[in-house]
């Protein structure tokens, strides 16, 4: 079948012949989900002793003062991991916050929108997450949107002009991975002396970036970070001091980078914790380097099918793909339908598209195994075979 001929509704669809049984290890399916998302199993393993008991304390992990020595050396120790796998220079700071990602979406411009006098800040609108940042940026200052990707449904990232990069802004903003739409910024853009932000919640430490060429990055942990709800920063030092008056402390950089784990008040510690033993597991793993290599090999696998068929419609351009979130259309919303319960059966969960677009996303964050993508792929094909 091709997208030119939908599926009629009266035909009988031919059941898809199952995926050889070769499930995820630990009894467990194969997790697409977006976020929160899947984690590495031995991360699992391990925290499941430590919640009874934290290195024979007779306490666990999340009953253990934050103030304990134990807590400082695990976030101590979180701090210089993420120095060292992201190369993050002494002139930035790593901070930890509550609310996710979307708590920076407020954070950003109350810090730093104020950095020039005009409180005006660039967001560039490549989906669904990107507008909302603009969005609530405007509770703040002056929005303006030098480029978007409406117009074709944010299938690509925008093309981004020196020209717009207006010289009172305060900040220019990106989000470098967009989820909902499975697209994402190859090439990270060039905006000389105006600070880059980037919402990376859906691609930190997945490749390798260059942290000098950006003002702050930001990220909710539920990809490849950790649980929901904490989230991480990392800002070019010079950049602290400017928040706006009426700031509640909290949600004040400068007010949490003067403690030297920025603790506020009682951070998310049995999150922090799992953050580190991932942290520990991708170095073990080989780093960001080969985190990257991996995804793209992950990603190549399912890609390769949709190029390959006439019946699978990738949704992002070919060029603004994105390797963490891969999303696709069938020939109508019926067999879509069809394809994520099958898809089930065969043990890959949570494979259906996000609200805003719809369709078919496969998440394939570092957690995710190479057997994941790779039975994905061969569900794809028997699917194919059996309905096209
Ligand atoms: C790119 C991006 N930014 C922000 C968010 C919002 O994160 P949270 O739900 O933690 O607030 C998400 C959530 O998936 C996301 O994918």
């Amino acid at each position: 079948m091709t997208l030119e001929s939908p599926h009629p509704a009266t035909q009988t669809p031919s059941p898809t012949p199952k995926a050889p049984a070769r499930p995820a290890p630990g009894n467990r399916v194969y997790n697409f989900t977006a976020g929160p998302a899947t984690f590495p199993l031995e991360v699992m393993e391990q925290v499941r002793e430590d919640l009874h008991d934290y290195g024979g304390l007779g306490a666990g992990i999340a009953e253990i003062s934050h103030r304990s020595q134990e807590f400082k050396d695990i976030i101590e120790e979180g701090e210089a991991l993420l120095h060292e796998l992201m190369d993050i220079p002494d002139d930035y700071r790593v901070l930890f916050c509550h609310g996710g990602g979307q708590l920076q979406f407020s954070m950003v411009p109350l810090n730093l929108i104020g950095l020039k006098p005009a409180r005006k800040a660039l967001y560039v609108d490549s989906g669904s997450f990107a507008s909302r940042a603009a969005d609530i940026a405007t509770r703040y200052g002056y929005v303006h949107v030098p480029a978007h990707s409406r117009e074709t449904d944010y299938d690509r990232v925008p093309k981004l002009d020196a020209e717009i990069l207006h010289q009172d802004a305060s900040y220019l903003h990106i989000t470098s991975n967009n989820t909902a739409m499975g697209t994402c910024w190859r090439d990270i853009p060039h905006t000389g002396p105006l600070p880059l932000v980037a919402d990376m919640t859906s691609e930190i430490l997945s490749r390798v970036v260059d942290v000098r060429r950006f003002g702050l990055i930001y990220a909710g942990a539920q990809k490849n970070l950790g649980p929901s709800g904490l989230a991480m920063v990392i800002l070019r030092k010079e950049l602290l001091g400017h928040s706006l008056p009426g700031t509640p402390q909290l949600l004040d950089y400068t007010s949490l980078a003067s403690d030297r784990h920025s603790m506020g008040n009682t951070p998310s510690t049995l999150s922090i914790y799992m953050m580190l033993l991932i942290l520990r597991w991708v170095k073990e793993k080989g780093g960001v380097s080969a985190m990257e290599k991996t995804n793209a090999e992950k990603a190549a696998l399912l890609y390769r099918v949709i190029d390959g068929s006439g019946f699978y419609r990738g949704f992002a351009l070919p060029g603004h793909r994105s390797p963490m979130n891969v999303t696709f259309d069938l020939p109508d919303a019926a067999l879509c339908a069809r394809f994520v319960a099958e898809a089930l059966e065969a043990g890959l969960y949570g494979l259906a598209g996000h609200r805003a677009r719809g369709g078919v996303r496969a998440s394939i964050y570092n957690a995710m195994p190479m057997g994941g993508p790779a039975l994905l792929a061969e569900f794809m094909t028997a699917f194919e075979r059996a309905n096209g």
